[in-house]
């Protein structure tokens, strides 16, 4: 962790490192309305997304994780550009426009954003599957 901060202040931008140190919407939500985690097999970092939906909005989103610095700030990231959005707008959010908010991810580390975008695609499927029900 600490090779990885020294490295990591050289390829990661100023945005991301903020949202490294301070990541936001950090934490478990209770009674979420739909769950999503996600995992890398490579590096067996995980992430996990709770949102909870009013009028077919995401109201509230929270997420944590097990994973590296980039992990850290993506999922900080996407939960600011999915709260409010509505399911299908968040639906679309793909891990290259959190990459992109935060500046950019050095290519060896695209693969971390997937776990944020990821765990919010599969909380909306886990909300829209239960409401089926
Ligand atoms: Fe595993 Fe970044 S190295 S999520």
């Amino acid at each position: 962790m600490i090779q990885e901060l020294v490295v990591g202040s050289d390829m990661y931008t100023e945005e991301l490192m903020d949202h490294f140190q301070n990541p936001r919407n950090v934490g478990k939500m209770e009674e979420a309305d739909g769950i999503g985690e996600i995992g890398n097999p490579g590096c067996g970092d995980v992430t996990t997304i709770y949102i909870k939906v009013r009028d077919d909005r995401i109201d509230e989103i929270k997420y944590q994780t097990f994973g590296c610095a980039a992990a850290i700030a993506t999922g900080s990231m996407l939960t600011e550009m999915a709260k409010g959005k509505t399911l299908n707008e968040a639906r679309s959010i793909t891990k290259e426009n959190v990459a992109h908010e935060l500046g950019g991810l050095p290519e060896a580390k695209m693969h971390c954003s997937n776990l944020a975008a990821g765990g919010l695609h599969a909380a909306i499927e886990d909300y829209q599957g239960k409401r089926k029900k």
